[in-house]
């Protein structure tokens, strides 16, 4: 008789969480739980992924211990997406889950590859929540991600795909020479179906990402597709190093505050990927990540030639539509 894997999704309603939930659908043998706060019943996002099978579990990240081991009942596998402000929301639940005998922990990683101490805060908050569910002895898997497609593509001054932007993106760090590697969100999903239940990854870390180009290849192939000039600014290094520094500067409290934070979570993304080339397979093997691409040969992940096409098309889908006002 086949079994299923019953897997507990925190972040379900989430871009990322969205892309994960689809992914494991989509190749089946997974049972699909959605671990959501009880205000965000009622969300679009959520009624739709109930419409196609995925069952509800009511919790919230700060509940009891008691309510955790409730809402991971059962569960074999628990997927994290969380957003930046939530990361250390996590501890708790993998305390639960390494009582409850969860077997597999995907803690929220699903972000560009930067080694841990001091380069990006928001790599170094998740790295507290590894951390942890290493002491705790929990088997886990780390899953970095190439950077988004759907945050890559620049704007074209005609307006013909602002429809799915959510900034301008005309900016390129040095004239966009670093290499970096990128996914389309929708891929994210279907790596991490493959991932969760392999044996080969687990306790183990992974790289997933369809392509490596640098931001003026993207840059280049949305003109040659859509016929159009993008209007590019180019970052020189020292204005990077000034965000950081400012952004650092004016982040030091916590609790989180987002007016405060993103700017340095953006300076310090442009640091790792735009400046060091963190974000890229060899560095990624250095730092002892294994690559998707090498452990499913066979995966046929979206191209940005195609993801582009989509978007001149009309019918690509923007991120973030339910809570970013577009700021260009
Ligand atoms: N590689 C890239 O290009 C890239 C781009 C963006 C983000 N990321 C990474 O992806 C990760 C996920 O980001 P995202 O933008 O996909 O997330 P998101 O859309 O902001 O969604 C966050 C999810 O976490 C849930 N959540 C937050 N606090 C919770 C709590 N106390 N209890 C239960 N659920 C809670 C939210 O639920 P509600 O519905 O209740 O709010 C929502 O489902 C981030 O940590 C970031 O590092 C990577």
């Amino acid at each position: 008789m086949a079994t299923t894997t019953k897997v507990l999704l925190v972040g379900a309603t989430g871009e990322t969480g969205r892309s994960i939930a689809n992914g494991l659908l989509e190749a089946g043998g997974f049972e699909v739980f959605a671990f959501t706060r009880p205000a965000s019943a009622k969300k679009p996002q959520l009624v739709d992924l109930e419409k196609k099978g995925v069952i509800t579990r009511q919790c919230d990240l700060e509940a009891s211990p008691a309510e955790l081991a409730e809402a991971l009942k059962d569960i074999d596998i628990v997927v994290s997406s969380v957003g930046p402000s939530d990361q250390l929301s996590q501890l708790k639940l993998a305390t639960a889950a390494k009582v409850a005998g969860v077997k597999r922990f995907i803690p929220c990683a699903f972000i560009t590859v930067c080694a841990p101490g001091g380069i990006m805060w928001l790599r170094d908050e998740k790295e507290k929540v590894f951390n942890h569910v290493k002491q705790l002895k929990l088997p886990y898997t780390i899953i970095d991600v190439g950077w988004w497609y759907q945050i890559a593509t620049p704007r074209l001054t005609s307006g013909k795909i602002d429809y799915a932007m959510t900034t301008a993106n005309d900016e390129l760090i040095e004239e966009g020479k670093t290499p970096s590697a990128f996914v389309d969100l929708r891929d994210i999903g279907k790596w991490v179906a493959r991932i969760i239940v392999d044996p080969r990854t687990e306790n183990k870390m992974v790289f997933s990402y369809n392509t490596v180009m640098s931001p003026a290849e993207i840059f280049d192939t949305v003109e040659k597709l859509s016929g159009e000039k993008v209007d590019r600014k180019n970052v020189p290094k020292e204005v990077v190093m000034e965000r950081v520094t400012s952004g650092r500067a004016s982040s030091e409290t916590y609790p989180f505050d987002a007016t405060k934070f993103t700017p340095r979570i953006a300076a310090e993304y442009q640091l790792s990927w735009g400046l060091r080339g963190d974000n890229v397979p060899e560095y990624a093997k250095y730092l002892g990540y294994l690559d998707a691409q090498e452990l499913y040969p066979d995966f046929k992940p979206i191209s940005f030639e195609e993801y582009t096409k989509e978007l001149l098309g009309g019918t690509a889908v923007g991120v973030y539509t339910d809570r970013i006002s577009r700021i260009y």
